[in-house]
């Protein structure tokens, strides 16, 4: 085995040139000079060699250590050098990188700003799975097995060793779904804790929809209740007119329509006017606008959630004396609000990740 001194010397003064830290320097010391390093496999051939060779040999070996070394010790104090300089070049005044830093999702600001609008007014949030038992998805909320108006929620199903079993009330404790919406919370809330309750629940629901500009299997809504001894229907709508209000504008007009839900009696639809038209001030005789509006399409209103008197069926499900206890209730889509809000066509936006559209919030 021979080295070529010269080409040796010539590639560690590249390499040791180009190292740009203390640590790469003293890597490259490690590999030259260490313990099992280049140097230490050169001279340990030396005595394998021709005894007249050996002299050249190890003087060549001697003066390569000793270039190593130097050139080591050179590209040290520069790297030094270096980085003082640097330090005293550095205006430590410049203002600092300024760090990426995300928005919460217009999605999660709308949640904020009802939920805060709610907690200023003495509620309490309080928040459900989103994997719910069928019993409080349906019946504890007085929507009996056989009742129609599961069709519209009816939803995800989690197969479980009890789902093959045949439907029986008491079975439903043990079945599971994707909840269809953020009512069952009631169930648990009241439940467990005695009026008076103030509570808003906001969380995911799940829905088998068909995915358009206005649906998706995945929403947002938020619940909200109130049980006391003496809770009455105008209180409800003292609490939704302020809704309204804050989250809108103070000139907004509300309207109830009645409407039916299992869990509530009476129960109602809430209508707000229509953030971009006049047109709920136009008379029927006055007829439509020429140009049909885009957001109410004419009519003036918009629906933005659902709400009644508990029913006491529910307070039974829940284990409440009978005749005890009164309250409300109400439910409102979060996407569809948060749309009004912004001005925002298309519910899959919400959904893209795409931040051209994330941005502007
Ligand atoms: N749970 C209903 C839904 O998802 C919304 C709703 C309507 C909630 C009326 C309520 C209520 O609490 O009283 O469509």
């Amino acid at each position: 085995m021979s080295f070529d001194f010269t080409a040796l010397e010539e590639e560690a003064r590249q390499k040791i040139a180009q190292a740009q830290d203390a640590a790469l320097l003293e890597a490259l010391r490690i590999q030259y000079l260490g313990r099992k390093g280049l140097l230490a496999e050169i001279t340990a051939i030396i005595p394998t060699l021709p005894l007249e060779a050996r002299p050249e040999y190890g003087k060549n070996a001697n003066l390569l250590k000793n270039k190593l070394n130097q050139l080591l010790e050179a590209r040290a104090r520069q790297i030094k050098e270096d980085a003082t300089a640097l330090f005293e070049q550095f205006d430590f005044t410049l203002p600092g990188a300024i760090p990426q830093a995300g928005t919460a999702h217009p999605i999660a600001q709308t949640v904020k700003e009802i939920s805060d609008i709610f907690t200023k007014l003495g509620f309490v949030i309080a928040e459900g799975p989103e994997v719910e038992t069928e019993f409080n998805n349906f019946t504890g909320l007085n929507i009996p097995l056989d009742h129609p108006a599961r069709d519209a929620f009816d939803t995800f199903y989690i197969k479980s060793p009890s789902h093959q079993v045949t439907r029986s009330p008491e079975k439903e404790k043990n079945r599971f779904l994707l909840r269809s919406h953020t009512s069952p919370v009631q169930i648990r809330v009241m439940k467990k804790h005695k009026p008076p309750l103030a509570v808003i629940v906001p969380g995911k629901v799940y829905r088998p929809d068909a995915v358009d500009a206005s649906h998706s299997f995945m929403f947002h809504q938020i619940e909200g209740f109130l049980v006391d001894e003496d809770v009455k229907f105008s209180d409800l709508k003292g609490i939704l007119s302020v809704l309204a209000k804050k989250l809108f504008s103070r000139n907004i007009k509300m309207r109830f329509r009645p409407h039916f839900f299992p869990f509530t009696e009476p129960s109602a639809e809430v209508d707000i006017s229509c953030i971009l038209c006049k047109s709920h001030q136009v008379t029927k005789s006055q007829g439509h606008q020429e140009k049909r509006c885009s957001v109410c399409g004419g009519k003036g209103w918009l629906e933005i959630m659902g709400c009644g008197m508990i029913h006491p069926n529910v307070f039974a499900n829940v284990g409440y004396p009978k005749g005890a206890y009164t309250g409300f209730a109400f439910g409102m889509g979060v996407d569809r609000i948060a749309m009004l809000k912004y001005g925002i066509n298309d519910i899959r936006l919400f959904y893209e990740n795409d931040l051209r559209f994330l941005r502007q919030f």
